[in-house]
């Protein structure tokens, strides 16, 4: 069942805003594969992130902090390839954009151009001010990344809720103003109290997309494979699943295993 207020033939970082000034929320889910972008975007998802958590969910990684420019290229090369409605979005990895404000450019400028991307995300508020600035001079879009920020992790030293401290509530309150008037079409805010970004939703006027960050916010993300339960040893208390995919995917390689010792797979029907 549909339950968009509005028909976007195709989402821009424009529907975006649109949608928060109306009300509607955004659904945006992560992507790194063809097969399941095409999937994500024909279901009407507004907002396909290829997130360096492809990093961990896609190559094994233990940190977001080993995936490379040229690796997220080619998640978000196969990504796009994929897609009719959905925005696309890619994260700048890590070592990419903090050292320089050029190599920053330089990093953002190589994913729209050799992937067909829309936009670009990158972690951080002041710290980074003038790599996004150089960005957007470029024309290309940036969506910020506050809070728990995942490339900051040997930082924090661990993955709880960020923020609970005033000076960091404070500082994260000012950093979304921050990109807001620079010319960021959306931030994420992940793991944080729910309180903080609801005010910090309230007080800016591009979307705030929420991971961990309570309802009143103007849209969700969720890492694919957390939501649709293939990725079961993981489980923060913002994960809905919408899925056993772990389940039904290990039962069906039980079934063909089964099959194929037990010699009934392929059948004569099944042959040439
Ligand atoms: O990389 C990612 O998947 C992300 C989301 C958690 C927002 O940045």
């Amino acid at each position: 069942m549909s339950v968009a207020k509005k028909e976007y033939k195709r989402i821009t970082t424009k529907s975006l805003v649109d949608m928060k000034a109306n009300g509607e929320k955004i659904a945006m889910l992560t992507a790194y594969d063809f097969s399941m972008a095409k999937i994500v975007d024909g279901a009407g998802i507004d907002v396909i992130l290829v997130g360096d958590s492809a990093s961990n969910v896609m190559a094994g990684h233990e940190t977001t902090l080993p995936i490379t420019l040229d690796q997220m290229i080619y998640h978000a090369t196969s990504v796009v390839r994929a897609i009719n409605r959905s925005l696309v979005v890619v994260d700048l990895p890590f070592g990419s954009y903090q050292s320089d404000p050029k190599e920053a450019l330089r990093s953002a400028i190589r994913i729209m151009k050799e992937s067909g991307a829309h936009a670009v995300k990158l972690e951080g508020g002041k710290e980074v001010k003038e790599s996004i600035k150089r960005i957007l001079h470029a024309g290309i879009p940036v969506m910020g990344h506050l809070g728990l920020t995942p490339q900051s992790i040997y930082k924090f030293g661990t993955y709880t809720v960020r923020a609970r401290e005033e000076h960091e509530a404070e500082k994260l309150k000012s950093d979304a103003k921050m990109l807001e008037k620079m010319g960021c079409f959306a931030v994420v805010l992940e793991k944080v109290p729910a309180q903080l970004a609801k005010e910090v939703a309230e007080s800016i006027s591009i979307p705030v997309i929420g991971i961990g960050a309570g309802k009143d916010v103007d849209g969700q993300v969720l890492v694919i494979h957390d939501m649709l339960g293939m990725t079961h040893e993981f489980n923060p208390r913002f994960l809905r699943r919408y899925a056993d995919l772990h389940a039904e995917m290990t039962q069906a390689f039980e079934n063909y295993r089964d099959d194929v010792k037990n010699k009934d797979f392929p059948s004569d029907e099944e042959q040439y």
